[in-house]
């Protein structure tokens, strides 16, 4: 996809579109059946293939053809090896895998809800009740949290990198999922303490990541409602990464102003979410994040970075220019808290 949108000419630019759910499934049923994990060693063929997933060779091989035409795996002779991105990225335990981030979160959760985008933009109906409706369920909290995790803590360990956080001692993650964020600046910042604010179900995830990162004593969990429920205040940053786009545009003017106020004068306001060009209609990924937000909730909105800006001023922040952090999807902005 192309961050400068150029009107489509042909028909197999429609193609493309039309038929891009077809490339997503077989890389869904890839991850399903750990393929890339089984190719990770060197390449292999049909018959090793099917011994060990136990997918007869005819289906499997109608699979492997279409990964292959996708450019996902290479083949060599009568074998398949993976790309150089499905090596890097889809190979579980792999420094870079995000696999599981793709199977669980966007595979079982992203995709069937956007069959619902069609009543969403009419406004009769929704995959679920907001991502707080999706997190009520433990269930479906710890699929989506876990593949959260997968899919943002290398970013996160980017952005620990990227932002030198001072002498700040108490940062709030506000929608903190996992605590991927909270993980990654603490591992960075030997001196801060974290919160990891979300909803019942997800806290308990993250408990999970909590520990096994060795940071019990810096990271608290706090189960609430970040709208509706109390924040703990005197913090140096607050960290909101992928809150903004969950919430409804009053909700987003909301968290703003529990910020501010939760804030230490001249705090830190972080904010990484997707984000708009601030000219034209691209990039098509982060506009297609917003999109699929109409299929479980009726009152959000996109925005891009001056868009952000506007509101983070008017609520009492002094942003900084945005910078992208994944690119053609995620840009970060820093707020300082302008005393008023
Ligand atoms: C896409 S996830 C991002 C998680 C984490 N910040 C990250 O970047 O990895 C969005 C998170 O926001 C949380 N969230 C959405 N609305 C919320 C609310 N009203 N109160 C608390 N958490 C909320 C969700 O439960 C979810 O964990």
């Amino acid at each position: 996809m192309r961050s400068a949108p150029l009107p489509a000419t042909e028909r197999g630019d429609l193609s493309h579109i039309a038929y891009g759910f077809m490339a997503s499934k077989a890389l869904f049923a890839a991850l399903e059946i750990d393929l890339f994990s089984l190719l990770a060693d060197g390449p292999r063929n049909v018959t090793t293939l099917s011994a060990t997933t136990r997918i007869p060779p005819n289906r499997l091989r109608t699979l492997l053809h279409a990964l292959a035409a996708l450019g996902l795996l290479v083949t060599e002779g009568p074998c398949y090896r993976n790309a150089p991105a499905s090596q890097r990225y889809l190979v579980r335990g792999a420094p870079g895998d995000f696999g599981e981030y793709f199977r669980l979160q966007v595979a079982r959760q992203i995709y069937p809800a956007l069959l619902h985008l069609d009543v969403g933009l009419a406004g009769t109906g929704s995959a679920f009740d907001t991502l707080g409706g999706l997190m009520s369920e433990p269930a479906e909290a710890r699929t989506f949290t876990a593949a959260q995790h997968a899919g943002s803590l290398a970013a996160a360990r980017v952005l620990a990198r990227r932002v030198p956080l001072g002498a700040a001692e108490r940062l709030l993650d506000v929608g903190g999922g996992s605590g991927a964020f909270s993980i990654a600046l603490c591992e960075a910042n030997p001196g801060l303490r974290a919160t990891v604010l979300d909803f019942p179900a997800v806290v308990d995830v993250a408990r999970d990541y909590r520990d096994a990162s060795g940071l019990n004593a810096r990271i608290d969990l706090r189960a609430a409602d970040a709208v509706h429920d109390p924040w703990p205040g005197g913090q140096d940053v607050v960290v909101m990464s992928y809150l903004l786009s969950a919430l409804g545009e009053c909700q987003i003017d909301t968290v703003l102003r529990k910020a501010h106020a939760r804030l230490a004068p001249g705090g830190l306001l972080l904010v990484h979410d997707f984000m708009l060009d601030d000219i034209g209609p691209g990039p098509a990924l982060a506009a297609l994040w917003f999109l699929q937000y109409l299929a479980y909730r009726s009152d959000g909105v996109s925005f891009s970075a001056a868009g952000l800006s506007d509101r983070l001023r008017g609520a009492g922040f002094a942003p900084a220019p945005a910078e992208v952090l994944i690119p053609e999807i995620t840009k970060v902005v820093l707020a300082r808290k302008v005393s008023r």
